[in-house]
């Protein structure tokens, strides 16, 4: 398994091209099986969550070609084995997507039911609910759900807001029979690329980004199309809080400043400085950051996906500060490994009391899931000391190039690979 050795206390300055988003490229590699047809996506970053993906449409049948220049080609006319196999489900949660686009294609699929993960348990409750609104029958076999039926368009209302359910249905319901809509709908960015996505196929879809989405149903039997994945907010929010905790000047590129907003004004408030232009940030620190406390929501609220990255931020900033976690309760197994390098977290419920002012140094730390990782990278860069971070396929399955972007600015950084 391969790690990272980082030496830490440097500043970071340069520029960084971000990359195309994860959250966004999984669904819409997953809603290429709904109708038959030939897809050019552009920007596409290579991580090994995508390869996932690859390696699944090429299981139901897809033809897919991935080059260098970040394009990927999709081909699923001969698409035929509408199954999702536990080994890929097991890795990689977003393959639960290919169910919604499976059953709009095929009527049927079987896509094995995904467990808990290392921040607890992420239940697939919702999705099985509004399927079943839909008339879709569902088993579950072994462990797999066997979904069946032709969707029906009805009104699905969620109990609460959700990425992976919304994004489920509302491929499913680009093939039902009649209208659906979806009331209290997710509303990230990704799943308004999504459903943009899905109306270059043809399908009728008002509402995307609010909390009622209205879809009628695709016309066309074939496709061609060509689309373009939105920059990741993740991975550019991540860096922001590299370069806030080191110090220094960062100008993040290939960006949409606008799906930031949330966590551009969070960091104002802690001390840090920001300029945003069209499709660039521009972030300068002199490390005089205070401890603000957070709490993570739905868009546009603070991303769980940064919670982890700003606790490392939080440590090192003057003051205390409480980090809550409303999406996901137990998603905190990094305070282990940030409190191994010096930190002092502590945690009630899901509630993280962060004190700040912590001189951080190396030590062993392990990589728990994605987000966790780029916290202990975080951590390690404000270190004294050389940090060897282990298990960073975790690392890889988010972040595409981090080593190659961390050393442009300026990190000593280095993979041991065994
Ligand atoms: C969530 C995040 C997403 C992030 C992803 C991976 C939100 C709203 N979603 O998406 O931004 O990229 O984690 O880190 O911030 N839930 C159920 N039953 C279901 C589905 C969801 O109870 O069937 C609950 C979840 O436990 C959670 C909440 O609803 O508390 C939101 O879940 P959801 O958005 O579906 O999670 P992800 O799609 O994994």
């Amino acid at each position: 398994m391969d790690k990272f050795l980082i030496k830490g206390v440097k500043e970071l300055s340069g520029e960084i091209k971000i990359s195309g988003a994860k959250n966004a490229v999984l669904p819409v590699m997953a809603a290429t099986l709904i109708v038959p047809g030939k897809f050019r996506i552009l920007n596409v970053p290579n991580l090994r969550d995508t390869r996932t993906m690859i390696k699944l449409l090429e299981i139901i049948g897809c033809t897919v070609q991935y080059n260098n220049g970040n394009e990927l080609i999709v081909d699923s006319t001969d698409a035929n084995n509408p199954c999702a196999p536990y080994e890929l489900v097991k890795t990689m949660r977003a393959s639960f997507y290919v169910l919604g686009p499976l059953l709009a294609r095929f009527q049927r699929s079987e896509v094995s039911l995904p467990g808990g993960c290392a921040w607890g348990p992420r239940p697939v409750d919702f999705h099985i609910k509004a399927l079943k609104e839909m008339g879709i029958n569902i088993d579950l076999e072994s462990g797999n759900i066997i979904a069946s039926g032709q969707p029906n368009g009805t009104e699905i209302s969620f109990p609460k807001k959700s990425v992976g359910a919304t994004g489920n249905i509302l491929m499913a319901a680009v093939k039902a029979k009649g209208q659906t809509v979806i009331r209290n709908a997710a509303r990230e960015p990704e799943i308004v690329a999504l459903g943009e996505f899905l109306i270059m196929l043809g399908a009728d879809i008002q509402g995307l980004g609010e909390d009622i989405i209205t879809i009628n149903p695709i016309l066309i039997e074939e496709s061609d199309v060509e689309f373009f994945i939105i920059p990741d907010r993740i991975e550019a929010g991540t860096f922001m809080m590299a370069v806030a905790a080191t110090g220094g000047e960062l100008k993040l590129t290939n960006v949409y400043p606008r799906h930031l907003d949330c966590v551009i004004s969070q960091l104002i408030k802690v001390g840090v400085d920001i300029v945003v232009d069209n499709e660039s940030i521009t972030v300068k620190s002199n490390r005089k950051l205070v401890a603000v406390n957070m709490e993570t929501l739905e868009y546009p609220g603070f991303p769980t996906d940064l919670q982890a990255q700003y606790m490392a931020l939080m440590m090192i900033a003057k003051g205390q500060s409480n980090i809550k976690d409303n999406i996901y309760i137990d998603r905190f197994t990094h305070i282990a490994e940030l409190n191994r390098m010096g930190g002092d977290v502590s945690l009630i419920d899901n509630v993280a009391t962060v004190k700040g002012g912590s001189s951080l140094s190396s030590a062993p730390v392990m990589c728990t899931d994605i987000r966790a990782s780029a916290a202990l990278i975080i951590s390690a860069l404000c270190a004294k000391g050389e940090t060897e971070i282990s298990r960073i396929y975790h690392i890889d399955r988010g972040y595409e190039n981090i080593e190659q972007k961390l050393k442009k600015v300026g990190v000593c950084i280095k993979r041991l690979s065994s």
